[in-house]
C-alpha cells in the first residue's frame, strides 16, 4: 500500500466497519474512532471534539496527554523499557513503597497489568489461607478472566464459561445481617467494592465496611477490597475506604493508577503479605518499569496538583448541579466518581443524546448515567457539563 494509501481520509464510519471486519465482537459496535486527547477533552476521527466524563472508565485520572505522563514514559522508556521479572528496577520499588505509604499500614504489593490479574493475584492469595470460600456481594463486578469472573455476580457474563471457580457465596451488597449469616469459620475472605461502580455507583451504608471488618476478623477471614474503579484518588481520596476507618487486609487497584498506561497492583498488608510464596504467582509485564514510573508520576502530580481536593470540590459540584433536576431520583457516589438515578429508564437515550451533544457519559443499568471524569476537571468545566445535561434530561423527560 502506498503512503497515499494509507494516508487517505476515512470516515469514522469506514473505519468502524474496518473494526467490524478484523476484531472480535466482544464490546458490540465502538460508538466513535477516537484520535486525539488533550486535558478533558477527545476528538473523533471526523473532528468533533468532546469533553470526556467517563475518562476511559475511570482510568484516565490526569486527562488526556499530561506533560507528567508523557515526561514519565518517554524518560523510563529511552533509560530502561522492560526487564524480566528475574530482576528489578528502582520505579517498581518506589511505587511498592508509595502505595503502602498512601495505605498507611505495613505490607507487599504483586504488580499486574490490569484490574482482573490484580484480582487473580488476591484470589490466589486467599486460597493460601487453607480455606478456599469467598463471601462476595450481589451487583460486584470483578473482572473478565476465570477466578475474577467466579467473583462476579452478573450472570450472564458468568453463565456462558460455567464451571467457574467454585466456593462462592452471595451477599445482598450493603447488608450486614446478611454478611453476619454468610461468613463462618470456612470463610477465606469477605470480598467487597467500597463503592459499587460497574453496578452503576452504588454506595454501602456508612457503617459497612467496618463491620464487614469486625465480622471477617471475628471468623479469620481476610477483609480483601477490590478498589480497582475506586482507588488513587478517584473519590476524592487515595482510596474509597479511607473514610470508614478500616485497614483491610488485601485491597486491588488499577485503572487509575497507572493514568492510561496498563497497571494493576494487588496490596497485601500485615500477615497477608507472605501468603503468596516464591513460585505461586508471576506475570511477565506486572511491575515493568514504564507503567511503575508512569503510577509513580500520576501520584506525584494527584498530590503537587491538589487533585483529592479538586475531585471532591468538583464532584460535589456535580452533584449539586444535577440532585433537583425533576428526572433526577438521586445522586450517589463520591468525588469524581458520580452516579445519577434518574426515575425513568431512559439512561440510553440520554447517553446517546450527550455523545452528540459533545460529552462522553456512561448508561451502567436504564436508570443509571455513570461519570468518572479526570480528576484535573474544572469546575467552570463541570459547570458546563452540568447545562448540557441538564437540557437533555429536560428534553428525556417531556
Ligand atoms: C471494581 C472492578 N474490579 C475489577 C475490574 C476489572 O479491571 P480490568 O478491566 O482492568 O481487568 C473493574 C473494571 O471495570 C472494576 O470496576
Amino acid at each position: 500500500m502506498t503512503f497515499e494509501g494509507t494516508a487517505q481520509v476515512q470516515t469514522g464510519q469506514e473505519w468502524i466497519e474496518r473494526y467490524q471486519g478484523a476484531l472480535m465482537n466482544t464490546f458490540g459496535p465502538p460508538q466513535r474512532v477516537l484520535v486525539r486527547g488533550e486535558g478533558p477533552y477527545v476528538w473523533d476521527v471526523d473532528g468533533n471534539r468532546y469533553l470526556d466524563l467517563l475518562g476511559g472508565i475511570a482510568v484516565n485520572a490526569l486527562g488526556h496527554a499530561h506533560p507528567a505522563i508523557l515526561d514519565a514514559v518517554t524518560t523510563q522508556l529511552t533509560t530502561l523499557g522492560h526487564v524480566s521479572n528475574f530482576f528489578t528496577t528502582t520505579p517498581q520499588i518506589e511505587l511498592a513503597e508509595k502505595l503502602l505509604e498512601l495505605i498507611g499500614a505495613e505490607g507487599k504489593v504483586f504488580f499486574t497489568s490490569s484490574g482482573t490479574e490484580a484480582n487473580e493475584a488476591a484470589f490466589k492469595a486467599t486460597r493460601r489461607t487453607g480455606r478456599t470460600t469467598i463471601v462476595a456481594a450481589e451487583g460486584s463486578f470483578h473482572g473478565r478472566t476465570m477466578g475474577s469472573l467466579a467473583l462476579t455476580s452478573k450472570e450472564a457474563y458468568r453463565e456462558p464459561f460455567e464451571p467457574l471457580p467454585g466456593d462462592v457465596r452471595w451477599v445482598p451488597y450493603g447488608d450486614t445481617a446478611a454478611l453476619e449469616a454468610a461468613v463462618d469459620g470456612t470463610v477465606a475472605a469477605v470480598l467487597l467494592e467500597p463503592i459499587q461502580g460497574e453496578a452503576g455507583v452504588i454506595d454501602p451504608p456508612d457503617d459497612y465496611l467496618a463491620a464487614a471488618r469486625r465480622i471477617a476478623t471475628e471468623r479469620g477471614a481476610l477483609l480483601w477490597l477490590d478498589e480497582v474503579q475506586t482507588g488513587i484518588g478517584r473519590t476524592g481520596e487515595w482510596f474509597a475506604h479511607v473514610p470508614s476507618g478500616v485497614t483491610p487486609d488485601l485491597v486491588t487497584v488499577a485503572k487509575g493508577l497507572g493514568g492510561g498506561i496498563p497497571i494493576g497492583a494487588c496490596i497485601a498488608l500485615g500477615e497477608s503479605g507472605t501468603l503468596l510464596q516464591p513460585g505461586n504467582h508471576g506475570t511477565t509485564f506486572g511491575g515493568n518499569p514504564v507503567a511503575t514510573a508512569t503510577a509513580l508520576a500520576v501520584i506525584t502530580t494527584i498530590e503537587a496538583d491538589g487533585l483529592l481536593e479538586n475531585s471532591r470540590a468538583v464532584g460535589e459540584r456535580i452533584r449539586a448541579g444535577l440532585s433537583d433536576h425533576p428526572l433526577v431520583a438521586d445522586t450517589t457516589g463520591r468525588g469524581l466518581l458520580v452516579g445519577i438515578v434518574l426515575n425513568r429508564e431512559v439512561s440510553a437515550d440520554v447517553q446517546k443524546a450527550a455523545l452528540a451533544a459533545g460529552l462522553i457519559i456512561n448508561n451502567p443499568t436504564p436508570d443509571r448515567l455513570r461519570l468518572a471524569p479526570p480528576l484535573i476537571l474544572t469546575a467552570e468545566q463541570a459547570d458546563g457539563a452540568v447545562k448540557t445535561l441538564r437540557a437533555l434530561l429536560d428534553e428525556a423527560g417531556s
